[in-house]
């Protein structure tokens, strides 16, 4: 049988994982990758001929196929067509739910489906590396991966405060999310000015530490998790401030150490996002780093024994990426082992130091 991964939207997220499926797809054991476009664009002709030259299948709406056809794409399959056909389905678009309750919920073909970070309750939130234990074959047919800020969020938590046996080791925890104003593929919302968000939950402060505590609760924690989020004149990367009450004293060093055997996260001595930015379009695919979060290493404090602060940058949609592509080899195949060996070639654009 046919393995399929059909990529639903061709914004700044599902391009580049289309892409990657299509440059890897022998390494990940991928027979086929299929993509679809809703809106036909004379602007998105170079960038969509370009994934289909390097392999990937053009599907689109029925009413849509002669528009796309005039732009001189050649396009495989139908919307209804292309769902139908696919091993696994990945919704790229700030549609996912809506999708799911429209047409994925009627489809019995696909093995899996997943969404992206704004689509929560779509079905079990993921993190690579965070909560692989929480997957469970035959049952999590849907998936949401977190948002990149999840990803960060989670994985300095559990890097920091996971004591193996003795649980988390975690008072509480506060983070400062300073958002980059839009994606350098966007046009829109760009205001030259910090926008200060509001704290509209009353527990959690916004969505970012509520969706990490979602997140850790698909282990059955509940952890004590705080945000506040701005959103910065910048187009760079997001970047967080992180205060963590631990339950037991800890150390720089040790901090340090955690963070650097995590493989995972990446280390830095570089203070500015520009820098970070740039080793990802040096050295990352095509732009991208992999890894989950990037930590500061000159920032990290340890105040009176049991608070940790630093900061660090958030890889947006790197570790979406990353986690998108193990879920849905996950789903094809749900042996962990099995994952781990078909993603290594991936290995090389997740960083441990920058
Ligand atoms: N941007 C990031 O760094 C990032 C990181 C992690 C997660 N995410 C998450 O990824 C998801 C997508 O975000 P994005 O930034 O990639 O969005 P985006 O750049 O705005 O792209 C959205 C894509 O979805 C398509 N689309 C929208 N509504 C659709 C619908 N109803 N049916 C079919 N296609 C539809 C659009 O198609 P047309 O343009 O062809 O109309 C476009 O290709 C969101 O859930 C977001 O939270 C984003």
């Amino acid at each position: 049988m046919s393995r399929i991964v059909h990529v639903v939207g061709t914004g700044t997220i599902g391009e580049p994982l289309i892409g990657l499926f299509t440059d890897f797809k022998h390494y990940l054991g991928i027979d086929e990758v299929t993509f679809h476009k809703r809106t036909p664009l004379a602007s998105d002709r170079a960038r969509i001929g370009h994934l289909m030259k390097r392999g990937a299948h053009l599907c689109t709406d029925d009413d849509r196929i002669a528009d796309f056809e005039d732009l001189g794409h050649k396009v495989s399959f139908g919307a209804r067509e292309a769902l139908e056909r696919a091993t696994v389905v990945i919704d790229c678009t700030p549609a996912g739910n809506d999708n799911k309750e429209r047409l994925y919920a009627g489809l019995d073909g696909p093995r899996g489906f997943l969404a992206q970070g704004s689509e929560a309750g779509f079905g079990k939130p993921y993190a690579r590396g965070v909560n692989d234990s929480a997957l469970v074959a035959g049952e999590d047919r849907f998936i949401q991966i977190v948002s990149c800020n999840t990803h960060n969020i989670t994985t300095l938590v559990k890097t920091i405060c996971d004591d193996g046996d003795s649980g988390y080791s975690l008072e509480r925890a506060s983070f400062v999310c300073m958002r980059r104003a839009n994606d350098i593929t966007q046009v829109g919302s760009y205001v030259p000015a910090p926008y200060v968000g509001r704290h509209d939950d009353p527990k959690f402060g916004t969505h970012h530490a509520r969706d990490a505590n979602r997140l850790f609760q698909t282990m059955n924690l509940d952890l004590n998790l705080f945000s506040s989020a701005v959103k910065l004149n910048t187009q760079y990367m997001h970047s967080i401030w992180f205060q963590f009450l631990l339950g037991r004293d800890t150390e720089n060093a040790e901090v340090e150490k955690r963070l650097r055997d995590n493989h995972r996260v990446a280390v830095t001595d570089k203070h500015y996002a520009n820098e970070i930015f740039s080793f990802g379009r040096d050295h990352g695919y095509y732009g991208r780093l992999l890894s989950q979060a990037v930590v500061v290493l000159p920032t990290l404090l340890v105040r009176d024994g049991r608070e940790v602060t630093g900061f660090c940058f958030t890889p947006q949609d790197g570790n979406s990426l990353m986690s998108s592509i193990a879920a849905a080899l996950w789903l094809i195949e749900p042996d962990a082992e099995s994952v781990s060996k078909r993603i290594a070639p991936l290995r090389r654009f997740v960083f441990l130091e920058i």
